[in-house]
C-alpha cells in the first residue's frame, strides 16, 4: 500500500473524518495566491468554528509554494506538493498527537528509531517550555540526544502574521547512509523534517498580542513527496515512484537519459505537473499577466524553454503527453483533474502556442543582446524581450543567469512603467496597488504612504501592516490592520510624525537586494511570494524601509506637507486613511 493510503487509513482508524483536499486557489483568502499548507483552508475551524466532520480530521491537501521557484531543477524542491495532514479541534492534544506521528512512523512505515529526532519549542516570555511533549518523546523511547528545544523562529507555527499558532514540535529523519551521530544537531542537513505537529493554543491578534483560543487544536503536516523518496532510500527526489513515470516520458520524449539532463527534466515535470493543477482548480485560473496566472504563465513557459533545451520538437503534443500521464496518475485522488481535463489540454496548448510564435525569434534577439553586451542586459532589452516576444522577466533573468550576466531590473521597471501596463504591474515586483500611472504626484503620494506605514508603526503599535493601498492624483488611500478606531489625538500625532519627516529632509534611497536578505532586515512587504528574487528596497533615511517597485521622490522635503482627511473602517479588523499632501 502507498504512502497516501497508510496515512489516511491509520488516522481513520484513529477516529479520524477523511476531508477532501480544497483547491488550491484559497476560496476566502485573498492575502495569498495558492494554499501553502493543509490547516489553511481549515483556520475557521481552528478558530473555534464547529466542523461538519467532527473533531478529529485527515486529508492530503494540494498546495503550492512560489517563494523557492528558482531552486526547481535541484534534488528537492517542488512548487506543488501534497501535505498529509491530521488535526484535532479541541479534542487530543500532545500526548496522543505525538504518540500517534511515533506510531505511524515506527510501526506503519518501520522506520527505525535510530533514524528520528525531535524538536520542541524552547518557549519565550509569554509561552513555556514544552517539557511536556519533550517528556512524552522520552517516554516513546526518544533518547535526550535526539531532542533540542529551539526558539520562536524554528518551533513556533503560524500561517501567516496573525491566526491561530502554536509551538511545534518537529520529527526529523536522517537522510544518509553515513553513520548516525548519537546527538541530534538540527544545522547538520542529513537530518531532514519530516513532520510538524502544532500544538495550536494560542490567537496572534493583529495588535501583536496572544490570546489563548478557546479550545486547544492539533494541526499536523507531512510532505508527501519527501517522504516517499525517503522510504523509497532516494536521494534524489525526483527518482522516487512520485516521479519517475512522469521523468521516464519525459526522458522518452525527447529521446535522451535522465542523467545529465537532470534539471531541464525535473524543470519540465514539476512545472507542468503544478499548471496542470492549478488549471485543474474550480477557480479558473488561466495564464495571465496577474497574480496566479501570472504564476501559472511563467511555470508553461519555463517548461517549454526547459522543453527546447532537451531538443524536444516544440510543435508536437510533449505536454499533452506528459499532461496526459499527470492527469491519469493523479485523478484517483483529484477528480476535478478529469473534469476539467480538457480545459487543462486546451489551455496549454494555448500557451504553448501563443509562446512559440515568439520563442524562437526572442532566443534569437536574447543571443543578439549578448554580443553586443558586456555585463548586463539593459531594461531595454530585457522590456523588449519580455514585450515583444512574451519573455517573463524571470526568464530573460534565467538565461541571463546561465551565462552569468545580470539584469538590469530596475530600468526594465522604469521601461515597463512607461508603457503602463497597469494590469501587469502586479506581477513585477510592484504589488503595492493603484499606481497606475507615475507622475509626479503619485511619485510623491508613494512616498508619503511609506511615511505613514512607519509613522503608524511609532504611534499605534509595531504590528501594523500595510493590508492595501490606492493613489489617485487627488489623493493617497491606505488601509493596514488595527482593531479600533483610531483617535483623534493618535491622528494628530501620526500627521504631525510625517511632517516632521519631511521638514527633517530625509533623503530617500533605493537599493536592489536579494528577497531574503530584504526580509533579514527586516523590510516591509505585503506579498512575499509574489515578488521576485532580485527586489528594490526603499530606504527612507532608518525610518522606513519596504519592498517596493517605486518610483519615490527623492528627498522626503518634496512631499511639502502631509494632512490625514478621513478614517474609517475598511472592513473586519482593517482601518482606512485618506490622507492628501498639499
Ligand atoms: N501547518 C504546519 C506546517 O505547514 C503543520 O508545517
Amino acid at each position: 500500500m502507498n504512502l497516501r493510503d497508510l496515512y489516511i487509513n491509520y488516522f481513520i482508524s484513529k477516529g479520524h473524518k477523511f476531508i477532501p483536499s480544497a483547491p488550491i486557489v484559497p476560496e476566502n483568502d485573498a492575502s495569498v495566491l495558492f494554499n501553502t499548507a493543509g490547516m489553511q483552508p481549515l483556520i475557521p475551524y481552528l478558530m473555534g468554528k464547529k466542523h461538519p466532520y467532527g473533531n478529529r480530521l485527515v486529508n492530503y491537501q494540494k498546495c503550492v509554494r512560489t517563494n523557492d521557484l528558482d531552486s526547481i531543477g535541484d534534488k528537492t524542491h517542488h512548487t506543488f506538493f501534497e501535505m498529509l495532514g491530521n488535526w484535532s479541534l479541541g479534542d487530543y492534544f500532545k500526548k496522543e498527537s505525538i504518540a500517534f506521528s511515533f506510531e505511524f512512523l515506527t510501526k506503519v512505515l518501520e522506520i527505525p528509531i535510530e533514524r528520528l529526532a525531535v524538536s520542541v519549542f524552547e518557549g519565550n516570555k509569554d509561552i513555556p517550555r514544552d517539557e511536556v511533549s519533550a517528556n512524552y518523546w522520552l517516554d516513546l523511547g526518544i533518547s535526550k540526544d535526539r531532542i533540542v528545544y529551539l526558539g520562536m523562529d524554528d518551533n513556533f507555527w503560524i500561517a501567516g502574521e496573525y491566526g491561530p499558532c502554536g509551538g511545534d514540535s518537529e520529527i526529523f529523519y536522517f537522510r544518509s547512509n553515513e553513520e548516525i551521530p548519537i546527538k541530534f544537531d538540527p544545522h547538520d542537513h542529513r537530518w531532514v523534517e519530516i513532520w510538524n505537529n502544532v500544538f495550536m493554543e494560542y490567537n496572534k491578534n493583529q495588535d501583536g498580542t496572544f490570546t489563548k483560543l478557546p479550545k486547544k487544536n492539533v494541526d499536523t503536516g507531512m510532505g508527501f513527496e519527501r517522504v516517499a523518496a525517503i522510504l523509497e532510500e532516494k536521494d534524489d527526489n525526483y527518482a522516487s515512484s512520485v516521479w519517475k513515470d512522469i521523468i521516464d516520458k519525459i526522458s522518452e520524449i525527447a529521446n535522451l537519459p535522465y542523467e545529465g539532463n537532470e534539471k531541464s527534466m525535473r524543470i519540465i515535470a514539476d512545472h507542468i505537473r503544478t499548471s496542470v493543477f492549478i488549471l485543474a482548480d474550480n477557480a479558473g485560473i488561466k495564464p495571465a499577466n496577474t497574480d496566479q496566472g501570472y504564476i501559472l504563465r511563467r511555470l508553461i513557459r519555463r517548461a517549454i524553454r526547459h522543453a527546447k533545451i532537451l531538443n524536444i520538437d516544440i510543435n508536437s503534443n510533449w505536454e499533452e503527453l506528459i499532461a496526459n500521464l499527470i492527469i491519469n496518475k493523479y485523478c484517483k485522488y483529484y477528480r476535478e483533474l478529469n473534469d476539467n481535463k480538457n480545459i487543462i489540454l486546451e489551455e496549454l496548448k494555448k500557451e504553448k502556442d501563443r509562446f512559440n510564435k515568439t520563442l524562437e525569434k526572442g532566443l534569437k534577439e536574447f543571443a543578439k543582446v549578448l554580443s553586443s553586451s558586456n555585463k548586463i542586459i539593459t531594461g531595454q532589452d530585457a522590456f523588449k524581450l519580455y514585450d515583444t516576444y512574451g519573455f517573463p522577466i524571470e526568464l530573460t533573468e534565467e538565461l541571463a543567469q546561465e551565462k552569468k550576466l545580470n539584469v538590469d531590473i530596475k530600468r526594465f521597471k522604469d521601461k515597463f512603467k512607461e508603457h503602463q501596463e497597469k494590469s501587469r504591474i502586479g506581477a513585477i515586483g510592484k504589488f503595492k496597488g493603484g499606481m497606475g500611472s507615475n507622475g509626479e504626484i503619485e511619485t510623491k503620494y508613494h512616498t508619503a504612504t511609506h511615511l505613514l506605514n512607519a509613522a503608524l508603526k511609532v504611534v499605534i503599535n509595531q504590528n501594523i501592516h500595510q493590508k492595501g493601498s490606492n493613489i489617485t492624483e487627488e489623493r493617497l488611500r491606505f488601509d493596514f490592520n488595527c482593531n479600533h478606531k483610531l483617535s483623534n489625538e493618535e491622528l494628530q500625532n501620526i500627521e504631525n510624525l510625517v511632517n516632521k519627516w519631511i521638514k527633517d529632509e530625509i533623503e530617500v534611497k533605493v537599493k536592489e537586494m536579494n528577497k531574503n536578505e530584504a526580509l533579514k532586515i527586516g523590510a516591509e512587504c505585503m506579498f512575499i511570494d509574489k515578488y521576485p528574487d532580485l527586489v528594490n528596497v526603499y530606504f527612507i533615511g532608518d525610518i522606513s524601509k519596504e519592498l517596493c517597485g517605486g518610483p519615490h521622490v527623492k528627498n522626503t522635503k518634496e512631499l511639502n506637507h502631509f494632512k490625514i482627511i478621513k478614517e474609517e473602517a475598511s472592513s473586519s479588523g482593517i482601518r482606512r486613511i485618506k490622507a492628501i499632501l498639499n
